[in-house]
């Protein structure tokens, strides 16, 4: 009998299957062939928020959660934050090789060439009251590129969707700058080609009547890093709802608003911004312990802890202290580092914490470094879509090459009513239950 294979009884009629492993995993359509009745449709698994289950395959980013482990193309992440540019990691995530020179400086060019909008899409931009979120603008405005450019439906041509790809890479600074500057009734300012990709957003950000912006050395570097530990992290939510919504050939735009959706989410990217509301309500280090209490007691979360994937420290979030040092030696430390650094103290000691290998994540001190840069704590999430769009539209452009991947579409157990009849309105009495007229 073949090794890589498991053997299943079947209890219920003693019959016995042999299936064949798949890199280790069971594929789940084999397991439809466990059947009572012939006319049976056949098992199926039940993994409520995939918590066990490959939903494809993938060569772009490795995580080893046990051991806190994060490489993009086989790469330790550490590795790249130290060496690399931002454009230089989203050629790498993008094309599986890092860029020599004459690569990296085509790339670079490439992008810049795409950053500004379209006049109209900046009237889009305008629309938007003076106080909207700048996630919801961020996300309306990169699903309306899709009418600016209507070949990108054309998502089965590798040349279209490259192009597309670089695009939207080019322009996602200049779309959440904007967003910003709306806020405060702003000039937009556009691109400038001279500056790194990071300079040109900060300028787009904060440059006001002084002829050149200069951006601060170390403060451009910091943004830079924190991209490139922002730019992928294989199937999180945001990556599947981007396979999910592409796999149904929509376009990269449409997609990447629905990726940048599910990231805007509290439980996801949204947690950075929560972080820094949570450190505002402990207020002082001397109410951490109440805190803590009150998370125990199952009265709230500890914003910027835990992870499906790690149960060790998060690599990122290390790379991010490290990170905050430089930033505060420019900016002056910032009150609220010291709660969140006791914060984490108090909690890594902690019985609660240390038996669901609970650790600080990426967001934990992102925004606290974010918000020393001078960004407001609504943009938190916009500044992780930035990178993050690489590696949406790597894995999507992965998703489409893979021949055995096709629309995305989960079964279910159904747990509703069996087939019941119409009822006429006026023999309805006051006793139908609230859900059937909720699905009427
Ligand atoms: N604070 C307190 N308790 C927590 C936390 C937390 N931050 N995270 C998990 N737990 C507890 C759960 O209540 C659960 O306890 P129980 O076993 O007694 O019921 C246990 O730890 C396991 O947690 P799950 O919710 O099952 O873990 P899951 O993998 O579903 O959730 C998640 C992961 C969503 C990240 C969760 O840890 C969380 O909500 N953290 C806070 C939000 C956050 O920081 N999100 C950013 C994640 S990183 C990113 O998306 C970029």
């Amino acid at each position: 009998m073949d090794q890589e294979s498991i053997t299943i009884i079947d209890n219920r009629t003693d019959a016995q299957y042999h299936i064949p492993l798949f890199k280790g995993c069971v594929r789940a359509a084999d397991l439809r062939q466990i059947k009572v009745q012939t006319e049976d449709f056949g098992m199926m698994t039940y993994d409520p928020a995939f918590m066990n289950t490959a939903s494809c395959q993938s060569s772009i980013t490795y995580i080893d959660g046990e051991k806190g482990i994060l490489r993009y193309r086989g790469y330790p992440i550490e590795e790249l934050a130290q060496n690399c540019t931002f454009l230089e990691v989203a050629y790498l995530i993008l094309n599986g090789e890092l860029p020599n020179s004459a690569e990296l400086q085509e790339w670079i060019d490439r992008v810049k060439h795409h950053t500004m909008i379209h006049e109209t899409t900046k009237k889009f931009l305008e629309g938007f009251r003076y106080d909207a979120h700048p996630m919801g603008m961020v996300i309306s405005t990169v699903a309306a590129l899709s009418t600016v450019y209507p070949e990108c439906r054309d998502v089965t041509d590798r040349e279209t969707r490259r192009k597309e790809i670089t695009r939207l890479i080019a322009k996602m600074p200049t779309i959440c700058a904007y967003a910003y500057r709306h806020h405060f009734g702003l000039p937009y300012i556009y691109p400038d080609n001279d500056l790194s990709f990071t300079e040109n957003f900060m300028n787009m950000m904060w440059k006001m009547v002084e002829p050149k912006y200069v951006a601060n050395k170390t403060l451009a570097r910091a943004l830079d890093i924190l991209f490139i530990l922002h730019a992928d992290h294989e199937q999180n939510c945001s990556t599947n709802t981007m396979r999910a919504v592409g796999s149904s050939l929509a376009d990269p735009y449409v997609s990447v608003a629905a990726a940048a959706a599910a990231l805007s989410g509290p439980l996801h990217g949204g947690a950075n911004e929560e972080v820094l509301r949570m450190l505002d309500e402990i207020g002082t280090k001397d109410n951490i312990p109440a805190f803590i209490k009150h998370v125990k007691d199952g009265k709230g979360k500890l914003m910027g802890f835990g992870h499906r994937v790690y149960k060790n420290y998060d690599p990122r979030a290390r790379i991010i202290k490290w990170t905050a040092d430089q930033v505060f030696k420019v900016t002056g430390r910032n009150a609220k580092l010291e709660i969140a650094i006791e914060l984490e103290r108090i909690a890594l000691e902690d019985e609660y914490f240390v038996k669901r290998k609970l650790y600080p994540n990426v967001d934990f001190y992102s925004g606290i470094i974010y918000q020393a840069m001078g960004f407001r704590p609504d943009l938190f999430t916009v500044l992780f879509s930035i990178p993050r769009v690489v590696g949406w539209l790597a894995q999507w452009e992965e998703m489409l090459e893979d021949h055995e991947q096709k629309i995305a579409r989960p079964r279910q157990i159904y747990t509703g009513h069996d087939e019941r009849h119409f009822v006429p309105m006026d023999k309805r009495g006051t006793g139908q239950p609230a859900q059937a007229v909720a699905q009427a």
